[in-house]
């Protein structure tokens, strides 16, 4: 729960691009946003969104990619900087169960279809193959098994027979940005 004038700190763990944490920062940034992004941590040093992060002036951190020390490593900062929420968002490496018992706070993750169902890599690819009527993505907690935590939110969108992998990423990657805030407000 959250307290009059302080803001749930959160940690956002990406791999690449970043538009998602880039939406979450705008957010963030409204009077009735009850979080802020304290911390940015990238698996990867090239990874676009840390650019948003300084950016914003927000506490950032390339970690070498060996999972193991990725994960020590992000278990102090959380501590150290006091996290109450980590987001996934884009970040390409499976957690370890003992990383999820220790870190002991919720890890939220976007995925980009409607779970159960496409669970994994290449979603959009799957859901024209399979003549999805709709796709969509889904805000979940992390638990051990991949994409298989309980879902927050859900937003879907109509998969028409004109789309395309890439055209029905782009409509539900707008919808993502949208789906990530509303969770982080819901669960906080
Ligand atoms: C998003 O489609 C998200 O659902 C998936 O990876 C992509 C990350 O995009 N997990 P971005 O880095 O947030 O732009």
């Amino acid at each position: 729960m959250v307290t009059l004038n302080s803001k749930s700190k959160v940690a956002v763990f990406i791999s690449g691009r970043g538009s998602n944490l880039k939406a979450l920062i705008k957010n963030s940034k409204l009077k009735r946003s009850k979080y802020k992004i304290s911390l940015v941590l990238s698996n990867k040093s090239n990874a676009k969104g840390l650019d948003f992060a300084k950016k914003n002036k927000i506490k950032n951190y390339f970690i070498e990619k060996k999972l193991s020390n990725f994960e020590n490593r992000a278990l102090k900062l959380i501590k150290i900087n006091k996290i109450k929420i980590i987001c996934l968002a884009g970040f390409m490496r499976i957690l370890s169960p003992n990383f999820i018992k220790k870190a002991a706070i919720p890890i939220i993750n976007i995925h980009p279809s409607l779970l159960p169902k496409l669970k994994g890599l290449n979603t959009h690819e799957r859901a024209i193959k399979a003549k999805y009527k709709f796709s969509g993505c889904t805000v979940h907690y992390v638990n051990e098994k991949l994409d298989s935590g309980k879902i927050i939110i859900q937003k879907r969108v109509r998969v028409f027979k004109s789309d395309n992998p890439k055209s029905l990423a782009k409509k539900i990657l707008k919808l993502e940005h949208k789906a990530y805030a509303e969770a982080l407000q819901k669960i906080i």
